[in-house]
């Protein structure tokens, strides 16, 4: 059941001041692990998954007779390797990043098992934060192969008045609740899918602002701006948290209770990443308001702070891999502002909370539950993976 909602409020979600205190109901909101304990953790956390990983496909199976956590989610587990190693500033991890990076690329055309813009880019996206750690020429022109290659599927101005895209067989809108629908990503490169969503689109702008960071190039910042316009005018509740998804051929949405940590993650790592680059302090008030809303949004966390997405014991689920994207998005916020204390507290202590619900139901020294809230589980794949981020970031954060 879809609902079409307006939202008008994104305007005025930017100039509202935002407060970035602490709640004093958060539990746990510090930690005194030294760096290298912290260092440790993580690492031996990526190796309590790597036994998953299957060789011939970079894709990371299950254990007990229950499934892995398919195509996109492994994507992410490389990411989290290659950003440990960014920030250990080590080369623990270097030769798997890099060699599954390349068989993946050898296996699909643009990163793209399935048919869908996301998977591509989340892959691209784990060559770009390898291309950070290591320095791979090879991998960064993958990423940028793929970013042309998604680049298709961006609504352009021209598209948007003629209502036709040279990609899709279905008509589509120039705008909706009256804004326009220019930058907007389509999910799926397939020709009768006219869905847009924000976890696309984020990723595009992500993206779009490294390798504009990377290379210097206009076009990629461009193209930030322009996606971003569309999050902004089109995506954001008035809680000042990201939507999900909105229908290029009638404006239909996702219901307005679809409200996943992801979305707005990646929408804060991109505009972090966009904000340094253009030094245009519109796009760092954006991400400041949108961090300052998601990390306490009762849509996914109670009192304590600590994030219930995903949590189930029994199966994989893709929320599960969403809150690790959320964490990550985090980092980025905190990498790109080194002398905004205000904000850096909160996310520290945003990552604390998560940090030490994770640590307080460890297994066996190295197995995490995909329930933050615990009590301790065996490993499992997609427990394990969730894992992976909060305990690298908070590497930086503490
Ligand atoms: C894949 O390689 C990793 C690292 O060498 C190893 O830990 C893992 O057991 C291997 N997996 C399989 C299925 O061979
Ligand atoms: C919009 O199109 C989708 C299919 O693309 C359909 O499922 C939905 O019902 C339509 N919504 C409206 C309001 O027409
Ligand atoms: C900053 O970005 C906003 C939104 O795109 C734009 O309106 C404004 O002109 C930009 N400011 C500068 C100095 O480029
Ligand atoms: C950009 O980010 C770097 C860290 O990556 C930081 O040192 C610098 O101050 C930032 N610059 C601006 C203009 O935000
Ligand atoms: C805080 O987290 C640590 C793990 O880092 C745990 O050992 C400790 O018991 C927790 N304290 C409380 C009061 O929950
Ligand atoms: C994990 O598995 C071991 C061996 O089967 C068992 O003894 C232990 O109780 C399990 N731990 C949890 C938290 O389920």
């Amino acid at each position: 059941m879809f609902q079409t909602i307006i939202y008008l409020s994104a305007a005025l979600v930017v100039v509202q001041a935002q407060d970035l205190g602490v709640p004093l109901s958060w539990k746990n909101f510090s930690n005194s692990r030294p760096y290298d304990e912290r260092v440790s953790i993580a690492q031996t956390a990526i190796d309590t998954i790597l036994p998953q990983l299957d060789n011939s496909t970079g894709e990371f199976s299950g254990n007990d007779g229950v499934p892995g956590i398919g195509y996109w989610q492994s994507g992410n587990v490389f990411s989290v390797m290659a950003i440990q190693d960014w920030l250990a500033d080590t080369t623990t991890n270097k030769a798997l990043v890099e060699d599954n990076l390349e068989l993946v690329w050898g296996l699909w055309e643009n990163y793209d098992q399935y048919g869908y813009n996301d998977d591509a880019m989340w892959w691209a996206q784990a060559a770009i934060y390898a291309y950070r750690a290591y320095g791979s020429a090879t991998l960064l022109q993958h990423a940028i192969d793929t970013w042309t290659h998604v680049s298709n599927y961006v609504l352009t101005a021209d598209e948007a008045s003629s209502g036709s895209s040279p990609y899709k067989d279905v008509s589509l809108v120039a705008t909706c609740d009256g804004k326009s629908m220019v930058g907007g990503v389509f999910w799926r490169p397939v020709e009768d899918d006219p869905g847009m969503n924000s976890i696309t689109t984020g990723l595009y702008i992500t993206l779009s602002a490294f390798l504009a960071d990377i290379t210097g190039d206009s076009k990629y910042t461009d193209a930030a701006i322009q996606s971003a316009q569309w999050i902004q005018a089109l995506q954001i509740n008035d809680d000042g948290i990201l939507l999900d998804s909105l229908n290029g051929n009638n404006c239909s949405r996702s219901p307005a209770t679809w409200l996943f940590t992801y979305n707005s993650g990646k929408f804060i790592e991109g505009l972090s990443v966009l904000a340094n680059v253009t030094s245009n302090d519109t796009w760092n008030d954006l991400m400041v308001n949108v961090l300052a809303s998601a990390v306490k949004s009762s849509a996914w966390e109670g009192a304590d702070g600590i994030i219930t997405e995903g949590a189930s014991l029994t199966s994989n689920n893709d929320g599960v891999g969403f809150k690790a994207i959320f964490i990550r998005g985090l980092l980025e916020a905190w990498n790109r502002n080194p002398l905004y204390d205000d904000l850096r507290v909160l996310i520290h202590s945003y990552v604390d909370v998560q940090y030490n619900a994770l640590l307080t139901q460890v297994e066996d020294g190295g197995s995490y539950s995909p329930d933050w809230n615990g009590p301790a589980q065996n490993f499992t794949t997609w427990g394990q993976m969730a894992a992976l981020d909060p305990l690298t970031v908070a590497i930086a954060t503490n």
